[in-house]
């Protein structure tokens, strides 16, 4: 029998020819051998990627919490599951151990039936990154209710959206939440959104800062008081493989947040696969990932994949540069971890801190480092290798998306090499292949070209929630019968891959993905605009920055430009959050246009980069000219 979780590179190669050659086999004998089914599945994978239709382990009957939790009470209940370490280090960190897990889900569980929550339900929690949130994700999963977490950065307006898309009946919210010196008024944010909102009847609060908020009667509840008062005793809910486990929403190149959904046998499977393969966790190692559970880095990294691999997880409210730019390895010290995950845009600020920071924290726990979100350059590469794993750690980087629900392609830690700036290689399972722009799949051995996987893996995506038309043309439709990642990526004679970045319109900003239409759209809100352009642009520490091209009504003095610009930022701000705020704004009096009108991003990308070498053919541009007076203008 095949041996899933590999600890060589001959056991790696064997193990992905296996899951190659009979998927089905594969994960099949996996999904058997590790995890508490209250019934086995009929039929282990049935798919079409054209419709596209994905279903695995279909006719299983589960719960995730039972294998994230129940299961480990016998052998692990005292081991401490979660580690809570708070915004302020002078609070006491908590160590929550499975037992205490149980019961804090449980009443979580029973808090939130009381109040109306049942089955299929979606709930939307809205919270800072405390123990609650995790115990409210995993209360939603034992009692069949789909939760959406919405990070708890994003604005009133990007939450009511995302709360009216899904239809949820119920937010857990706190009061307020702590981030470095400031709190984020959360529940002042929540009475924002909700004023457009008419799905949602209740409205739990957990009192985390003591602010002074506004309780609305009937539908405002404190956390606190009805926790007190359930149960902590509850049933898990009998799931279909199939079923719902929760949507997240992540940008898209056209408007709108997609709300991906992720179904509970697959999504499980893949996260505690691919969490112990990637980490090569072992028995008593304490991990962290320094992600917000509101990124399916968290849903898959800080709860579902350690929890369900009886790790212990850290989770952690605070920011990075609170109190000072040391905490992280504050944190590695007092905590003695022993995986750390964090991404390349925390690496890049840090690189360029004080290293005394660094150097006055024992870091020798550490074994292993890993990092997501985006490509990482070599400069952070070769400082994080050297300064925090004093060259003795591997590096995994991890490559994969929201839509993927676990790590598709990274080196597995200490098994298979690590190459700088490489993802590296598939995991077992993944089937990766680069197109050509005919939409022809490069078979060469080293290749460049378009992301795509050519078989399905079980933690995909099975949808948009409401609209699977959309799923099936952003993913499918390019190239049929393969879904594609929106990435491009280079390929060695290896096998290796190493992603080059996204090829659409998304841009990633310190980790965040974030659309170009959206925040077109809400540029376009101000009275005075005619039209926008926005497209990314390299920026030294957060990777890409945001670059927006604004043509006015007017044409203004240049002083109320300077307030226009303002006026911008904080209306991009307020409608979707402070990190999709543009760094740089210039204005035009027109904008490079197809003759259908169309706007070419790609030659006002090229211009923000400062790359006008190679421009391409201007001269079908409705309006050439233009071009010249933007390379002039470019601030
Ligand atoms: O462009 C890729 C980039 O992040 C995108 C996915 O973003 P999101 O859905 O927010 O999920 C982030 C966390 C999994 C991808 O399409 N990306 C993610 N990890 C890497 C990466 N780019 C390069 N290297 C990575 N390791």
């Amino acid at each position: 029998m095949t041996k899933h979780i590999v600890t060589s590179q001959v056991e790696y190669d064997l193990a992905y020819k296996a899951s190659i050659e009979n998927p089905e086999k594969f994960w099949g004998e996996f999904a058997e051998q590790e995890f508490t089914w209250h019934k086995k599945w009929d039929k282990v994978l049935d798919y079409d990627l054209y419709t596209p239709e994905i279903k695995w382990f279909e006719g299983a009957k589960l719960n995730i919490t039972e294998n994230c939790i129940d299961r480990h009470l016998a052998t692990r209940g005292e081991q401490t599951a979660i580690i809570f370490e708070a915004n302020d280090p002078k609070e006491d960190p908590l160590h929550i151990t499975y037992n205490e897990l149980a019961k804090n889900v449980n009443k979580t569980a029973n808090m939130l039936k009381a109040n109306g929550a049942k089955k299929g339900d979606r709930i939307c929690l809205y919270m800072p990154m405390t123990p609650e949130l995790a115990y409210a994700v995993l209360a939603c999963a034992r009692i069949g209710a789909i939760h959406s977490v919405v990070f708890a950065g994003f604005s009133a307006k990007s939450l009511s959206d995302r709360i009216m898309d899904a239809k949820c009946n119920i937010v857990v919210t706190a009061d307020g939440g702590y981030r470095g010196n400031k709190i984020t008024p959360l529940k002042g944010i929540v009475d924002e959104a909700l004023m457009s909102c008419d799905c949602v009847e209740k409205v739990i609060v957990l009192n985390r800062t003591n602010s002074k908020i506004a309780m609305e009667y009937g539908r405002d509840i404190w956390w606190q008081d009805e926790f007190a008062k359930a149960s902590d005793v509850c049933p898990a809910e009998v799931m279909d493989a199939e079923d719902i486990l929760f949507i997240l929403y992540t940008s898209g190149s056209t408007g709108k947040p997609k709300g991906m959904v992720h179904t509970c046998g697959g999504y499980m499977v893949y996260a505690n696969y691919s969490f112990r393969n990637v980490f090569q966790y072992q028995e008593g190692d304490i991990y962290w990932c320094t992600a917000d559970i509101g990124w399916i880095t968290g849903h898959s990294y800080i709860v579902y994949g350690p929890l369900c691999a009886g790790a212990t997880t850290v989770m952690f409210e605070g920011v990075p540069s609170y109190p000072d730019m040391g905490r992280f390895w504050e944190i590695v010290e007092k905590h003695k971890v022993n995986i750390f995950y964090t991404a390349p845009t925390a690496i890049r600020s840090l690189a360029t801190c004080d290293m005394n920071l660094v150097t006055k924290h024992d870091l020798s726990s550490l074994k292993t480092l890993g990092t997501v979100g985006e490509p990482i350059n070599l400069e952070a590469w070769e400082w994080y290798d050297e300064h925090i794993g004093k060259k003795n750690c591997p590096i995994v980087d991890t490559w994969w998306q929201t839509e993927t629900g676990g790590i598709m392609i990274s080196s597995l830690a200490g098994v298979t090499k690590d190459i700088p700036t490489y993802a590296t290689l598939p995991l077992p399972g993944i089937q990766p292949c680069l197109m050509d722009d005919n939409g022809k799949e490069i078979t060469s051995a080293e290749a460049e070209g378009r992301l795509c996987i050519k078989h399905p893996w079980p933690s995909m995506a099975r949808t948009i929630y409401g609209n699977h038309q959309r799923y099936a043309e952003t993913y499918f439709s390019t190239f049929p019968g393969n879904y594609f990642t929106g990435d491009g990526a280079r390929r060695d004679t290896e096998g290796n891959y190493r992603i080059t970045g996204r090829v659409d319109d998304i841009v990633i900003v310190s980790g965040h993905n974030l659309g170009t239409a959206e925040i077109e759209n809400a540029i376009n809100e101000h009275t005075l605009v005619a039209e926008s352009a926005v497209v990314g642009y390299p920026h030294d520490v957060k990777g890409n920055s945001i670059y927006a091209y604004v043509t006015l009504k007017d044409v203004r003095s240049e002083s109320s430009e300077v307030s226009i610009e303002n006026e911008i930022r904080d209306l991009v701000s307020r409608t979707l959050g402070p990190i999709c705020k543009p760094e740089k704004i210039q204005f035009t009096t027109g904008l490079p246009k197809t003759r259908s009108g169309k706007i070419m991003r790609r030659i006002l990308r090229k211009i923000a980069e400062g790359d006008t070498s190679n421009l391409g053919d201007i001269s079908t541009l409705l309006n050439p000219e233009c071009v010249e007076e933007v390379i002039q203008g470019k601030v």
